[in-house]
Parts: structure tokens; sequence; C-alpha cells
């Protein structure tokens, strides 16, 4: 079993839930019990209704035709819009569906104008396809990008963003739990930031790793768009993801427009369509959608609160007796973590870590520098490895992922 250090987290769950609460969740999640999945940050174990909800959509589809079996849902279908919106305690008509965390972002950020000599400024953990995209569009403008450098415990340091705003800045975008660390960007002090200096920069979050882990609040952030996945912490399937979007976004004209984001009013003229559905494709895996909805009921049911609590919990542990083995170094950053552990070892390069921690069955990943660059290269790291549980993870699991970390290290 595992032990831990009397300065550690505290022996006790703090979410409340019991032994036989994991229990149920792990019956409820039927790849908890084949595979000790430390890769909830990469795709999470889904629990079985988000399964269920899927396969019956696909078979509707066969039995009666993909459009009938969409007309048939058209009431479950709108749910998904409140759903995913309660995540992040925002209304239905600010929600967009899309394919994934990307996907939301890019339909967001590329219906900004951008202008010859806009300012554009990125967190240095920034996610490397935002910066991509923003180096693209930089580009393309002649725009300038420019890093918000992290404070002294390495998160993002509000006081310099402060410093650096000007009415040349347009687009702020921050990634509010980096993928490569466990630190957490104060998503709120920017917004709270941007607002007391008068700032008109658009403000992106991307909250592809905190949606379905935390509980959010659209508002109180107070960003322009907030882009999120389906299928990480949300525990939905792969290729879904959505999209929020402020009343000030609501007013932009969408840079990808099809019948379902504009309607063909006359020969040479249309009319964007109102609600965030102006940000959104008009195709779609409709059973996938479904998937995503029955996730975001399921953390909802269970609490954002409780999931936070007990993944923290868990990462906290996890933590702490990761550092307790000789040349292993814990990587996560700042006084708030979330179910992100990274770690490397000044012994073995850690994608061989990674590659040997799944040899003996246990599923964790390899970050790589080009995920988010500026970031490896300020704390010189060359690759890390990241452990991420999720709520139905026990301790066995952590006996598991620390006995093949000795292991691999030794
Ligand atoms: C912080 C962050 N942002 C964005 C993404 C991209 O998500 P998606 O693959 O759903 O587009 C990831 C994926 O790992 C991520 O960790």
């Amino acid at each position: 079993m595992t032990t831990l250090s009397a300065s550690g987290p505290p022996a006790i769950d703090p979410s409340g839930l019991t032994t036989a609460d994991i229990d149920r969740l792990r019956a409820e999640t039927p790849g908890s019990m084949r595979v000790p999945h430390f890769n909830n940050a990469g795709s999470a174990l889904p629990p079985q209704v988000v399964v269920n909800t899927m396969i019956e959509h696909l078979m509707r589809e066969a039995e009666i035709g993909g459009y009938e079996a969409h007309a048939e849902a058209s009431d479950r279908l709108a749910n998904v819009y409140a759903s995913c919106g309660a995540l992040i305690g925002a209304g239905a008509q600010s929600i967009a569906l899309t394919t994934s965390a990307t996907d939301s972002w890019l339909r967001g950020f590329l219906s900004i104008p951008l202008a010859e000599g806009d300012r554009i400024l990125v967190a240095q953990a920034e996610y490397a396809s935002n910066v991509l995209a923003v180096l693209a569009a930089a580009r393309r403008a002649g725009a300038i990008v420019e890093a918000i450098p992290d404070n002294a415990s390495g998160i993002l340091d509000v006081e310099a963003m402060r410093s650096m705003l000007d009415e040349r800045v347009k687009v702020v975008s921050i990634t509010h739990a980096p993928s490569q660390n466990g630190l957490l960007n104060p998503a709120e002090e920017i917004g709270a930031a941007l607002r007391d200096t008068g700032s008109t920069a658009w403000y992106l979050l991307d909250a592809c790793q905190s949606v379905g882990q935390m509980p959010l609040d659209a508002s109180a952030i107070g960003a322009d768009f907030i882009s999120a996945t389906g299928r990480k912490f949300l525990r939905g399937p792969r290729g879904t993801g959505f999209l929020w979007a402020s009343p000030r976004a609501l007013e932009l004209e969408p840079a990808l427009i099809d019948l379902n984001s504009a309607e063909w009013t006359d020969l040479d003229d249309y009319r964007i369509a109102p609600g965030a559905t102006r940000f959104e494709s008009w195709e779609k895996s409709y059973a996938a959608m479904l998937g995503m909805g029955a996730a975001a009921n399921y953390a909802l049911s269970l609490g954002l609160d409780v999931t936070q609590a007990r993944i923290t919990w868990l990462a906290d542990r996890i933590r702490a007796e990761l550092s307790q083995i000789p040349d292993v170094q814990v990587r996560d950053r700042g006084q708030v973590r979330t179910g992100i552990v990274t770690f490397s070892t000044s012994r073995r390069a850690a994608a061989d870590v990674v590659a040997a921690i799944k040899a003996s069955g246990v599923n964790v990943s390899y970050s790589p520098p080009d995920y988010a660059l500026r970031d490896f290269r300020a704390h010189g790291v060359t690759g890390l490895v990241r452990a991420s549980p999720h709520v139905f993870t026990n301790d066995h699991d952590i006996d598991r992922l620390l006995d093949a970390v000795r292991e691999a290290v030794a």
C-alpha cells in the first residue's frame, strides 16, 4: 500500500466519496477494471452510459436513417447544449458544438479581425496548436506575438500582463490548465485585470484540461471565448468539443460560414445565425455529440467540486510519493495544482521511462517539448512523464503506477 509522508496530503479523501462510491464509479467505468489508466489528460476512460448513448444512436441511424434518427433525438440534442453550458455556468445559447478543443479555439480566434501592428499576448505555457495558429495569423496580418512571463511560482504573472496591455493588444490567449504541467493559470484574475485596465483585447481561455475536472464560471472568468474538448477530464467521446462565446463574441462574424452558421437570405446576401451556433458547422457526429452530453450529465450529477477535490487529492498523493523516489523530480508549478502530474529523472530520458511504465501495463503519457516549446525551453526540460488520475483511480492503481516508476528509474 502507499505510505504518505507526514507533510503530504491528508490521509482521508476530502471529496467525501467513500470506498463504496469509488467501487460504484469503477463498476460504471469498465476500463478501470482492466488497466490502471493515468492518461485521463490524454483521453479519459468514459463511463458506460457515454458508450451506450453513442451505440444506441448509431443503431437508430442504421435502423431508420441518419437524418431521421437526428430528428427523433432533437430534444436530447438540444439538451447537449444546456449540459455543456452547465459545466461552465452558462446558457445553451452561448454554446457551439465542435469536434475538438482546437476546432473550438480556432473558430473563435480566426473570427477576430487582426491588423498590422496588433499585439497578441500568449501565456508562456500556451498549448502548441494555439501558438501555431497565432504565429500563422500574425504572419498574415503583420501582427506581433509576445509571451506573458511567469511569476516566481511558475504561473502566469498577472501584474506583468497588466503592464504589457495597451490599445494595440487585440488578443490575450491563455491556457488554463496546461497539458504539460500541473499548474493552473489564474483565469479569473486575468479577466479582472483586462476589465480593470479597460482593455478591449479579446480574451480566449483554452479550458481543454479544466472543463470536467473542476467547476468553472464563464461570467466570473470574463473571457470572450472558452474552448473545451469532450474526451479528456470530461470523459466524453473522441472527436467532440464545445466553444462558449460571450455576448460580445456573439456579434463577431464567424471565419467559417456554412448553412448552419448563416442563412442564405437573397442571391447575394446572408444572415448570420443568432447565438453561438454561428460558430458551428452543419455536419457532425450526432452519436458523439449525444455521448458528450451524457458525459456532461454524468459529471454534473457527480458534482464538479467533488470531482476536483478527489482528482487533486489523488494527484497530490502521487506527487508526494514520486518525490520520495531517488532522482525523480516532480515538475509541477504554482500553488494550485490540477490532476496533471509531471515528472522527469536524471537517470533516463522521459520517453524511455514512459515506454517502460507502459510495458508494465500502466497507462501514462509522454509530453515532448514541441507540445509547449516556450514552456519547456524556459524551464530547461527536454521531455516529461505525465500521470493523470481521475475520480475512479484507487489505491491499487496508484501502487501499480509507483511500482512501475520505481522499476523504470532503478
Ligand atoms: C491545454 C490543451 N489545449 C488544447 C488541446 C487540444 O485539444 P484537442 O486535441 O481536443 O484539439 C490539448 C490537448 O492535449 C491541451 O492539453
